[in-house]
């Protein structure tokens, strides 16, 4: 990675520690490779993504439904999936020092190294290099299969046998006849779930951006019965402009962002076509979101695997048929890093978060001038406790008030509002809009209707 975005990395990974957004998991302890906890703000700004999801694909459109299924499902459905048999990464062991890293990872860097003009990255040097500085060693390429195991109850037998999740997706196809008979949808329509997916990936890493705990948000969209092999197509157009308005709303930079028809040869076993949308990190391109055609593979294998009918009956003309689908898959981690890396802005004097209000942890701040004069904090203390019933709002009362502006910059915070001494007469505040830093007096009677209209 070019210095200077390993810069701007480390230093998004710093602001995430240090403000409270994201810690390293079981630090205490040493932590434990790869995994990070959201703390006080990571977990609004996360909360804030997965509700303003919700919101557009759920709530607002009548054509969608949601589901919150179990993490552990029987283990027959991975069996019917095809994870149990087709999950697997290459991995490759260095004869040598014993690391294992993915076959495609180790390739990659193998075909870096023979260009002498390029430089490897230190992720990249693990990769050729053992402990030694001598290069590995590897063996030839044996799959492994990355679903998380272990048992229901207290005996560790194959009768016991379960997985953790891999994807959010498969409840969606085994509760299928459920949602039908409950929701009394037809084709097309869709099922949206958010929630926990675990991955034992051979080479997580890169902050949160792959991990082996994660949560996705997924839509299964259910079409009607193709009348030729191209109906889908108007279907999954329509996804991919969905999905660019769902990543300008989160504010996630549409510039940063790349489509890439994945090759037949690199699908997934049940894809017949998918799109990626990569984002350009700073540690470089990669997938943030994948959009796939699954055709009626699911609901077929569930019925083969179950014996239990999962086909769809039109009540019209009694025709039964398992429906197509089209699957917008993304992750909320990697939503969150996105979102991160096209917020972070250093300017003059000052890092400001550009956080769309919308997902932003606290949507404005008060501070009175001085925290040494009872009758300001009384004041700022009352427009504080009216304000917080709407809005996520933060009490600052440290320090000066330009340190106080730095501070809530550097965490997104859209306003903040000064109560100073003209206000104990006027009844009125100023307010400084983060981007544009510009301050106006507004009466504390009309506070809340004028950060309403900015914010909502
Ligand atoms: N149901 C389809 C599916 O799971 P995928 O491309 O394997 O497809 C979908 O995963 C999305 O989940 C990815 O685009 C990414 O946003 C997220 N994701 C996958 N693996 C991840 C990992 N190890 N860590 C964080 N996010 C991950």
């Amino acid at each position: 990675m070019p210095k200077e975005q390993e810069k701007t990395m480390e230093k998004i990974v710093s602001l995430a520690k240090q403000r409270g957004f994201i810690y390293p998991g079981s630090e205490i302890y040493g932590g434990l490779a790869n995994s990070w906890d959201y703390g006080p703000l990571g977990v609004e700004l996360k909360n804030n993504i997965k509700n303003l999801w919700w919101q557009r694909f759920v709530r607002r459109r009548d054509d969608i439904v949601g589901l919150d299924a179990a993490l552990i499902m029987n283990p027959k459905v991975w069996e019917a999936s095809g994870h149990v048999s087709e999950f697997n990464d290459p991995m490759v062991e260095c004869k040598k020092c014993h690391a294992r890293h993915r076959a495609d990872h180790a390739q990659a860097v193998r075909v870096k190294q023979a260009d002498s003009s390029n430089k490897l990255s230190d992720e990249e040097k693990e990769l050729w290099f053992c402990d030694s500085k001598e290069t590995h060693d590897y063996t030839t390429p044996k799959d492994f299969n990355m679903m998380f195991r272990t048992h229901l109850g207290p005996v560790e037998d194959n009768d016991n046998l379960v997985y953790l999740r891999p994807e959010t997706a498969q409840a969606i196809f085994v509760d299928f006849k459920n949602i039908l008979q409950t929701s009394r949808k037809a084709p097309p329509f869709g099922v949206a779930q958010i929630g926990k997916a675990f991955r034992n990936e051979i080479t997580p890493g890169n902050f949160i951006f792959r991990t082996r705990e994660f949560e996705q948000m997924e839509i299964e969209y259910f079409i009607e019965k193709p009348k030729n092999d191209k109906d889908w197509e108007k279907y999954f157009d329509e996804w991919v402009k969905e999905m660019r308005a769902w990543i300008k709303e989160a504010g996630i930079d549409s510039k940063k962002i790349h489509e890439l028809d994945v090759p037949k040869d690199e699908l997934a076993h049940y894809s017949k076509k998918t799109i990626d949308f990569e984002f350009d990190f700073p540690f470089g391109k990669d997938e943030l979101y994948g959009l796939a055609y699954r055709t009626d593979f699911d609901l077929k294998t569930h019925e083969k695997h179950s014996g239990q009918d999962t086909k769809y009956k039109d009540q019209e003309t009694g025709e039964e048929y398992w429906p197509h689908v089209i699957e917008p898959s993304m992750g909320v981690d990697r939503t969150v890093l996105a979102v991160l890396c096209s917020a972070y802005k250093e300017e003059d004097d000052r890092v400001v978060l550009k956080l769309d209000p919308k997902v932003a942890p606290y949507k404005v701040a008060v501070f009175p001038l001085l925290k040494n004069k009872p009758e300001l904090v009384k004041l700022a203390r009352s427009v504080y406790d009216d304000l917080r019933q709407k809005f996520m709002a933060a009490w600052d009362e440290r320090g000066n008030v330009g340190k106080r502006y730095y501070s809530q910059d550097q965490i997104g915070t859209p306003y903040c509002v000064t109560v100073d001494f003209d206000s104990l007469d006027d009844k009125a505040v100023t307010v400084r809009d983060r981007d544009t830093t510009k301050q106006e007096r507004v009466k504390i009677g009309e506070l809340e209707s004028y950060l309403s209209d900015k914010l909502i």
